[in-house]
């Protein structure tokens, strides 16, 4: 969690710009009071700028802990993103502006994407998808990736996106939780210059993977040469995307979508070993995406928007695809790395591109910091108008740096707070009317209400506590995949006696002027730049390797990740510590999960401290891994075993 004192220290303070006020979207405090006292009234009125086959009956039906949105309403999400631009100006304006990290780069207008997605969702039908099956996709990011979303979205068809950076096991575990019966994948992308073997990957995790029958393939890297050997066509079971594009029918007539039906499962981890399969539906999910779009990022017709996550992340699914394309706006997508062939590259996309609207995560930010302000001042970014950070709380320094340096003390930056779950951005500043604070998020959305509350749900006015939303929001999660039993204690039971109010996990602030600080989550999910791991998810990787007999994992901070892993192993009779062993164990859990959850320390014990009854005491191990004082361990049962690791971390450390 953050350092409370150095927030208490943060006086800095930033109106809207001289000229950004008069132009905003929001320029009037008075739609967040009219929002506040009538949010059924503020999102009715958003849903109502999406197009409707069939009105809706009923606003929220709410029956804690579960809601639903625009009951009797009928809409299909690709047609809001799509073909609802065509019968205007925007029919050939830039839908999505794509560069793949080698340079290449493709332009789609509403018109091209329209036509792709009709090819790519005649194609699930050719191989038989129907409304309400499954279909996972695992893609770098290349403007089939989006194509593939929206085409699920046509067809009625349940799309399940896997980030490309996860391993076989991941995918399989993913796939197989909710019975995908095609995967739309690529025999590889670019990452660093190297080429990611997607296409392997997604062969390993499908020979476990029973209900899968159909793979669609798009060749990103393969031409007629030695890039061929990335994919392995299985007869029968695998397409090449653009064989099979040219068989079918150029038009796919959009199924008409209960507000209600679902839209997408995103699998995000918890604190058990099980990632959970959130699940989002059409109507309410749509209508946040697109509100907090237009409001948050205030956009117009003429920006060039860039959020450069992966559309394995919900950032991914509500800022790249629905949010932006219910909007109308052009998008630019970047495939690679961000220091990529240079740690200008985003800077050089910026410049390129003309963009206006820039959304990172502070992880990204304080990588950029460390390589040096002269990678962005060599770029022109005067078009630049807002920045936007998003995924971790951002450091007062970072925000600072990403206010002089990026935005050039012009542009307001939006501290955007949200959640796989929440669907659409919660807590954030609004540009044309919120006065921000570096590290604040500030204050809830238009429509949004939260609290800050003590353990026993009593409001905490000022100072430290945990964050509730306490009203139902059209985007929220309805249930988790399979297991409505985990979705009830997960997100509503924090406070007996009180389904209604919603859970997220993370701890907060609020300051004497209203502002709201995020602190960073509260239970056992680690946040290691800007992905959500969950600790037990790492232990259980690590326990499945045939030395180790014991493993507990704790988050530390770090400078550029925000948290780094940390993990105590004890290991099995006969087998001994080693260099070797320890980066064997560190590849293990890559292996396991994906790089992202690669443990960064491997310290090795005779023991874990333990409570009397036996629970793992976390709070020491986090002790020792920030290299603190060590707190209270009269509870312990041998509390000989925390001197000495510490000891031994320390050893590790110097
Ligand atoms: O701890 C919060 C942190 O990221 C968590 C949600 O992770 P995920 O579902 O992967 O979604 C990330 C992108 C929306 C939250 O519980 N978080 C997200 N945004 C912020 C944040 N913490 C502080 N400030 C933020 N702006």
């Amino acid at each position: 969690m953050r350092d409370l004192d150095v927030l208490l220290q943060e006086h800095r303070t930033f109106p809207p710009p001289a000229g950004f006020r008069e132009r905003a979207r929001v320029a009037d405090p008075a739609l967040l009071a009219r929002a506040a006292e009538d949010p059924e009234g503020f999102w009715a009125g958003e849903a109502a700028a999406l197009q409707w086959d069939a009105p809706w009956d009923t606003v929220l039906r709410w029956t804690p802990p579960h809601a639903r949105w625009f009951e009797g309403g009928r809409l299909n999400a690709a047609v809001n993103c799509v073909d609802r631009h065509l019968d205007g100006p925007r029919r050939n304006k830039a839908a999505l502006i794509w560069e793949g990290e080698p340079g290449d780069r493709r332009t789609l207008t509403y018109w091209d994407l329209y036509r792709e997605v009709n090819v790519a969702a005649s194609m699930l039908r050719h191989l038989g998808v129907r409304r309400g099956d499954r279909v996972a996709i695992y893609m770098p990011l290349v403007p089939e990736a989006v194509v593939a979303m929206l085409a699920c979205a046509r067809i009625g068809a349940v799309h399940t996106v896997v980030f490309g950076g996860f391993s076989p096991e991941s995918l399989r575990d993913r796939i197989n939780d909710c019975g995908c019966t095609v995967l739309i994948t690529a025999d590889g992308g670019y990452r660093r210059g190297a080429v990611v073997p997607l296409k392997r990957n997604a062969d390993a995790a499908l020979a476990e993977c029973p209900t899968v029958k159909h793979v669609l393939v798009v060749r990103r890297v393969g031409g007629t040469g030695p890039g061929e050997a990335h994919a392995q066509m299985v007869e029968g079971r695998d397409h090449w995307w653009h064989e099979l594009a040219a068989q079918v029918p150029a038009e796919c007539a959009p199924e008409s979508m209960e507000a209600e039906d679902l839209l997408f499962i995103l699998y995000t981890s918890g604190t058990t070993g099980k990632p959970k399969g959130i699940v989002h539906t059409t109507g309410g999910y749509l209508t946040g995406a697109a509100a907090t779009m237009k409001l948050v990022f205030d956009l117009r017709e003429e920006d060039v928007y860039w959020c450069t996550a992966d559309i394995g992340w919900i950032t991914g699914h509500s800022y790249l695809v629905y949010g932006p394309l219910a909007n109308g706006a052009t998008c630019l997508l970047y495939e690679g790395a961000p220091d990529w062939p240079a740690p200008d590259r985003f800077w050089a996309l910026c410049a390129r591109h003309g963009v206006t609207i820039f959304y990172t995560a502070p992880t990204a930010i304080r990588a950029f910091m460390k390589w040096g302000d002269h990678h962005v001042a060599k770029h022109d970014l005067s078009r630049l108008r807002l920045l936007g950070s998003v995924g971790e709380p951002i450091n007062p320094e970072a925000w600072m740096w990403y206010h002089q340096v990026v935005g050039r003390a012009r542009c307001p930056i939006v501290d955007t707070w949200w959640q796989t779950e929440t669907g659409a951005i919660m807590i954030t500043p609004l540009p044309g009317v919120t006065t921000t604070k570096p590290g604040s998020a500030t204050h809830p959305f238009p429509g949004v209400r939260a609290a800050l509350l003590d353990s026993a749900g009593a409001e905490v006015p000022v100072g430290g506590g945990l964050l509730a939303i306490t009203h139902p929001w059209p985007s929220m999660l309805r249930t988790i995949w399979g297991d409505d039993a985990r979705y009830v204690s997960t997100y509503f039971s924090k406070w007996p006696g009180r389904p209604d109010l919603y859970f997220p996990g993370d701890g907060a602030k609020k300051d004497e002027d209203g502002y709201l600080w995020i602190l960073g989550r509260v239970d056992d999910v680690l946040n290691v730049a800007g992905h959500r791991i969950g600790t037990m998810e790492v232990e259980s990787a690590l326990v499945d390797h045939p030395a180790v007999a014991e493993a507990a994992v704790v988050g530390r901070t770090h400078e550029l990740k925000g948290q780094a892993i940390a993990a105590f192993v004890t290991l099995r009779a006969g087998q001994h510590p080693s260099g070797t062993l320890r980066d064997d164990l560190r590849e293990h859990v890559a292996r396991k999960i994906g790089a992202l959850a690669r443990p960064d320390d491997v310290l090795f014990s005779a023991d874990l401290p333990k409570t009397r009854s036996g629970k793992i005491m976390r709070r020491l191990l986090r002790d020792i891994a920030e290299g603190r004082a060590l707190g209270d361990t009269t509870t312990l049962a041998d509390p000989a075993v925390v001197a000495s690791l510490k000891d031994q971390y320390e050893a590790q450390e110097g």
